[in-house]
């Protein structure tokens, strides 16, 4: 049997190209490398994209014994990258989400103990394989809605114990599931009970010292964790707290990414252009200045908009962004108290209505920009000869209808690396 697949008579090829860079800003978001009546050649790679003519003539010999999939009415892409999300923890928060809709604000449900206290206990009840049922359910359901790449972080732990516990789970996940899974360390997401300043002797400093001296070596040795992530933001953690942190993190040799600007500018996306972080992320609250600032180091400006959706916070301003110059990405956040959707479908959905962004925007900056944010652009995030065959097949005539035709699962058949994952 062949080892090469022939996606055929595809209706709309999306390559999401690249062209040669990692990315595409400005006005090049809007240029999607679409191909009509299209063809992909691929083994666990891309062998040759192009229009169908093209293919046939050029690949013959490779095409004769090919596996050939008729795709005419189809839409092809690359499978979506969702890098940022935190899909390790156990509970659930419905009931504080019930709350927030009768208007309790998401700060106060915090400062009651409550938010991500709330599945920090939860966790630390937790076995490592309930968490990892948890997260490998999760995990699937993005594979279903077309995401072949996630970034997963601990940060519902709050000790070293249980962090560790988280970060072993998201392993367990990442080892089992088809997906390309990258594992990010976010002891810094809150101050846990145990270190808080109404609970001397022990301050939210003490927390910081403990993740920087006894957290982040036991991550590095453990070995799972490529990346390091801190809640930069009013009423968690302070700028310089999160300075020393990244800092540290990097001699330690992981990436960087921070959840900036969220609640309020207190200065974290600035901080992340300073610290050359591969992303910041929320940026609801960010300043042109800050935007520039990002855009003049290469941070990739990761939106969330179906937090902003559930949170009820005003929207990013992606529109300034993308004018501004900056690699915006686009991720769900997946997590149990700010948005439990693991859909990439949804947030395009979201981008595109509530952040002014344009179809074609949307896919690019959920695609190849998501890639980027996790530096993996050179094998991820478009459909270009060489790079790894992830590619989604949607029952859809053309790719504006993913959004147009929102709120269902338009997934057909996802593969990755080659490999058929999930036929519908
Ligand atoms: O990215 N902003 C910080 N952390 C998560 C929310 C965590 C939670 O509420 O459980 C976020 O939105
Ligand atoms: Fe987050």
């Amino acid at each position: 049997m062949s080892t090469y697949t022939l996606l055929s008579n595809i209706s709309t090829l999306v390559t999401s190209s690249a062209r040669g860079g990692v990315c595409r800003t400005g006005d090049a978001m809007q240029n999607l490398g679409v191909i009509s009546n299209g063809a992909v050649l691929m083994d666990s790679s891309i062998v040759a994209v192009g229009t169908m003519e093209q293919i046939l003539s050029e690949h013959a010999e490779k095409i004769s014994d090919a596996r050939r999939i008729d795709c005419a009415g189809k839409t092809v892409m690359p499978g979506f990258v969702d890098s940022h999300t935190h899909m390790v923890f156990a509970g659930s928060r419905s009931h504080e989400f019930a709350r927030r809709l009768a208007g309790v604000p998401y700060t106060q449900i915090a400062a009651e103990g409550g938010g991500i206290l709330t599945t920090m206990r939860a966790v630390r009840n937790a076995s490592v394989d309930e968490i990892v049922g948890v997260g490998n359910k999760l995990v699937r359901a993005a594979i279903q809605h077309g995401t072949t790449c996630i970034e997963i972080k601990s940060g519902y732990g709050l000790s070293t114990d249980a962090e560790l516990k988280l970060l072993e789970a998201a392993h367990r996940i990442a080892s089992a599931s088809p997906a390309s899974i990258h594992i990010t360390f976010l002891g810094a997401h809150d101050v846990p009970p145990e270190y808080r300043e109404t609970q001397a002797p022990f301050t939210s400093h003490d927390y910081v010292r403990l993740v920087i001296d006894e957290m982040l070596p036991a991550v590095v040795a453990q070995g799972y964790a490529t990346a390091c992530d801190v809640f930069a933001d009013a009423g968690f953690f302070s700028v310089e707290q999160a300075e020393n942190i990244c800092l540290a993190a990097k001699e330690l040799g992981l990436a960087i990414h921070i959840h900036a600007d969220e609640i309020a500018n207190i200065g974290a996306s600035e901080l992340a252009a300073r610290l050359g972080a591969y992303s910041a992320d929320h940026l609801e609250f960010t300043v042109l200045e800050n935007m520039k600032a990002m855009k003049d180091a290469g941070v990739v400006a990761t939106l969330l908009p179906g937090t902003a959706y559930t949170l009820r916070l005003p929207y990013p301003d992606a529109r300034l962004m993308i004018d501004t110059g900056l690699v915006v990405a686009l991720a769900t956040d997946c997590n149990p108290g700010s948005n439990m959707s693991e859909n990439m479908q949804g947030v395009l959905s979201l981008a595109c209505t509530n952040m002014n962004m344009s179809i074609e925007e949307a896919i690019t900056a959920a695609t190849l920009h998501g890639a980027h944010a996790l530096r993996v652009a050179d094998r991820k995030g478009s459909i270009e000869v060489g790079k790894d065959a992830d590619v989604v097949m949607y029952n859809v005539e053309s790719y504006t209808d993913l959004v147009y035709h929102y709120g269902v699962n338009h997934v057909e058949r996802v593969y990755i690396g080659g490999t058929q994952v999930v036929e519908a």
